[in-house]
């Protein structure tokens, strides 16, 4: 049997099942609480229990002082309810809250999506997560102090692994490792959550995606998030690629389409004649435009290539979008690079 749970004073709630930790319940509805090491140890998952009963099944609430435990403070990563609850926490609204640090992380899974996209799993030591919001990226660091940046393709309630897709760069020293010799296991160092691309919840408007490439990557976190959070705000997305091979999760947003929960619009700029493709061609920016006159009552997310992002936001500027709502994800290279080309 399942327990409800309200947050005060904000009045969100959602419902935890048996056996889930009140943070585990709260992550897998969209629900952004505040977390570090989700094993009972940091502490920064603590708030407090107006009303309700809780136990700790699996873990020892060691973070927490005797005077916390009286005063009604719990540990939301271990606390399991054992009844209704009313918790007052705040949510966790912005990229401004969340602690950004470095993490040493081992690659768990490679898995090639594309002949030149390739979705890499990372794995944090064990009792340790990143918090982070959908959309944000992160960065690798390479040995040498250089960074390279990629997209989290996953949701926050989903972040046992991190999910990045990355996309092979003709010359790019880090992509040409990943497609070359980087073993399974390898040890790596990333700096995160960065970044401003996430979901603001609190707007009503509908939301038109459009991602190119492996822009794909933060939408689909993001897409996955608004899901679990059962956000009713109608969703567009519109992916742009060149030919169908690049569509390389195409069967995921098709079933969020048959769901009915987002309308998917693929767009390719260069269908090869054996895709025999039926959908729309050209720029995705301009299927965008074609299809919305008047842009000014949407949130627009982008992300891609800088060209794509700074040619859709002069368009959808001139066709009334607001600029305060648009969020965009530009996959600029490494400034080490543009120095080397200089
Ligand atoms: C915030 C952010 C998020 C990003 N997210 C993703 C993501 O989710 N997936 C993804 O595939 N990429 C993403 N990128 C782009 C990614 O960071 C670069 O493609 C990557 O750093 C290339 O590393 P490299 O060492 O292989 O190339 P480098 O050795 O740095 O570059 C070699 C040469 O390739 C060219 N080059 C490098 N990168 C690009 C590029 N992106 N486009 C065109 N030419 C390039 C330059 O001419 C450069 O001199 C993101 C970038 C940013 C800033
Ligand atoms: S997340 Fe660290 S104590 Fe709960």
């Amino acid at each position: 049997m399942g327990f409800k749970i309200v947050i005060s004073p904000a009045g969100k709630r959602f419902e935890a099942e048996e056996g889930e930790s009140i943070l585990d319940a709260a992550l897998r509805n969209g629900v952004s609480l505040s977390y570090g090491c989700r094993n009972a140890v940091c502490g920064a998952c603590k708030g407090k229990l107006l009303s309700g009963e809780v136990s700790y099944e699996d873990l020892e609430p060691v973070a927490l002082t005797e005077a916390e435990k009286a005063a009604g403070m719990v540990l939301f990563c271990g606390a399991e309810p054992r009844s209704d609850l009313t918790i007052a926490v705040d949510e966790v609204g912005s990229s401004e809250e969340i602690i950004v640090e470095q993490y040493p992380v081992r690659v768990a899974k490679l898995d090639k999506l594309a002949p030149d996209v390739m979705r890499v799993y990372l794995k944090l030591p064990e009792a340790s997560r990143m918090q982070f919001l959908a959309g944000q990226y992160i960065d690798i660091l390479l040995s040498d102090g250089r960074r390279r940046s990629f997209s989290l393709a996953n949701a926050p309630h989903d972040d046992a692994l991190i999910e990045l897709h990355i996309r092979y760069i003709e010359g790019g020293e880090f992509t040409k490792h990943v497609f070359g010799d980087m073993p399974e296991k390898e040890m790596l160092r990333i700096e995160g959550p960065l970044g401003g691309f996430y979901l603001r919840e609190h707007s009503p408007r509908p939301i038109i995606f459009v991602a190119g490439g492996t822009g794909f990557a933060p939408i689909k976190g993001i897409i996955e998030h608004a899901l679990a959070e059962n956000i009713e705000r109608p969703m567009y997305l519109y992916w742009g690629a060149r030919a169908k091979v690049d569509l390389y999760l195409n069967e995921m947003p098709k079933e969020w389409a048959a769901r009915g929960v987002v309308n998917y619009i693929p767009v390719l700029s260069d269908a090869k004649a054996s895709d025999q493709w039926q959908g729309r061609e050209g720029y995705v920016h301009q299927a965008v435009l074609d299809d919305f006159p008047d842009l000014s009552g949407y949130d627009i997310y982008v992300g891609g290539p800088p060209v794509m992002v700074s040619a859709a936001r002069d368009a959808f500027a001139a066709q009334g979008m607001m600029e305060e709502n648009f969020f965009y994800d530009a996959f600029e290279f490494a400034k080490d690079s543009a120095a080397s080309e200089a």
